[in-house]
């Protein structure tokens, strides 16, 4: 297993470049299985993640190939409806293969995704929608047995707003028998992509970036080439490793409108933010001002950017509060910063970080992708050495983050490790 060796103290300063958004490619891969032929996603990034999506998509017959940053899907000689519980448990993604499978096969055996660092994490909103389009559905030994004859349009309505739930209602609709009409839909960027993939395809979909999407089920979808969006989280987090060493950055390749909640932040805490249409660039103040947040669904503060903001309020100026109010207890991050020297109280689904003048090196683990790089971020701005284990939960979703982070003047090493 990797871990990274970090000297902190250097502040960040040059351009990086961002990747293909995971959470997106993620939902864009399965939906190649809704049409016959070779389906081309370019601005894919290179990512554990991926490599599982595309393994899970391999053992169902598709033909994966991955130049560069575009991943080709062949999906003409499809054998397989199942989702293994080996592929699953490692990734809950995979889940997402329910939708197309139940909609252009009329089956699916997908594993129940297992446990998460943080949880419960579970699919009911999933179930529901597969079941409002006619699907049964049983479980059995751990997996859920999806199976119709064809699915039919309906009206669906999520009690939460959930981005897995809405993506796999989103693949299941466009082949049904009829309208669908999904409410409270997630309006992630990712979710966005998803369904303009799917119009490529052929769907029909309305109210696309809204939370009420109309779709009007098509007998057939043709394969079709696509660019993926940027990775919103992953320019959010080197934004915060900049603002947290204060240092200077400027991030090419992203999508500035898909980070409005975000920036608004940066700038309430004393960076410098400027944008362009395809870029970000960030100066930090001397010292960051504590600012609260509370994360919500887009386009508010997104879950995925909490840890990473916490580290930045482990030495800011003040005392600030965050709140998580998708996921209650996202907080395996924080014994680990305490192990850095951080000052955080944490009362059910809110932490206090009390802001310190810095932090100070040591040896922590890494527990889930975005507290990995919490962490990080933190032992960047350490006096002395840190040492982040397993990094192996970073790798899921920051492509070459420490050699990006080195073009950035980080002094930052991947070295083999037998600790665990
Ligand atoms: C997606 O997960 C992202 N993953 C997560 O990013 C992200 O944290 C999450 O959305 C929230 O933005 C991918 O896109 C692959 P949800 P997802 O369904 O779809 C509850 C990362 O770091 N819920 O929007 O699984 C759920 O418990 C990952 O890149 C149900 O109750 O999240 C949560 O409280 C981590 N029943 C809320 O909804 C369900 O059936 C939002 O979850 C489904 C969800």
């Amino acid at each position: 297993m990797d871990k990274f060796i970090i000297r902190g103290g250097h502040r960040l300063s040059g351009t990086v470049a961002i990747s293909g958004a995971k959470n997106a490619s993620l939902a864009l891969m399965p939906a190649a299985l809704l049409a016959s032929g070779t389906s081309r996603l370019e601005n894919t990034p290179r990512l554990r993640d991926i490599t599982t999506m595309s393994t899970l998509l391999e053992t169902m017959g598709v033909v994966v190939r991955h130049p560069g940053t575009t991943i080709e899907l062949d999906t003409r000689t499809i054998s397989s409806y199942e989702a293994p519980y080996e592929l699953v448990k490692r990734m809950r993604a995979s889940f997402y293969v329910l939708g197309p499978l139940l909609g252009r096969f009329g089956y699916a055996k997908v594993s129940y995704p297992g446990g998460c660092a943080w949880g419960p994490r579970p699919v009911d909103l999933h179930l529901k929608a597969m079941q409002a389009l006619g699907a049964e559905i049983h479980i059995e030994a751990g997996y859920v047995v999806a199976k119709t004859n064809r699915l039919t349009g309906a009206d669906i309505t999520f009690d939460i707003s959930s981005v897995g739930a809405t993506g796999n209602a989103l693949m299941a609709a466009v082949l049904a028998k009829g309208t669908t009409v999904i409410r409270n839909a997630a309006t992630e960027p990712e979710i966005t992509q998803l369904a303009q993939f799917l119009t490529h395809m052929g769907a029909r979909i309305d109210g696309i970036g809204g939370n009420c999407l109309t779709i009007e089920g098509v007998d057939e979808l043709h394969a079709a080439d696509d660019r993926n969006i940027p990775d919103r989280i992953e320019a959010g987090t080197y934004l915060a490793a900049a603002a947290a060493t204060g240092g200077e950055v400027t991030l090419k390749n992203v999508d500035p409108s898909h980070l409005t909640g975000v920036l608004a932040k940066f700038r309430e805490a004393g960076c410098t933010i400027e944008t362009t249409v395809d870029g970000v660039s960030l100066r930090a103040p001397d010292r960051l001002e504590a600012v609260n947040v509370t994360t919500a669904i887009y386009p508010g503060f997104p879950t995925d950017m909490q840890a990473q903001w916490m580290s930045m309020m482990a030495v800011a100026h003040g005392s600030s509060v965050i709140t998580d109010t998708v996921y209650f207890d996202r907080f395996n991050h924080v014994p680990e910063l305490q192990r850095l020297g951080a000052h955080i109280d944490v009362t059910k689904n809110t932490a206090v970080i009390h802001g310190l003048d810095t932090l100070t090196g040591a040896t922590v683990m890494s527990t889930d992708l975005r507290a990995s790089a919490s962490l990080i971020i933190a032992g960047l701005v350490a006096s002395g050495s840190t040492e982040v284990l397993r990094v192996y939960h970073i790798d899921r979703g920051y492509e070459a983050i420490e050699l990006k982070l080195r073009d950035l003047g980080a002094d930052i090493q991947r070295v083999d490790s037998e600790e665990y």
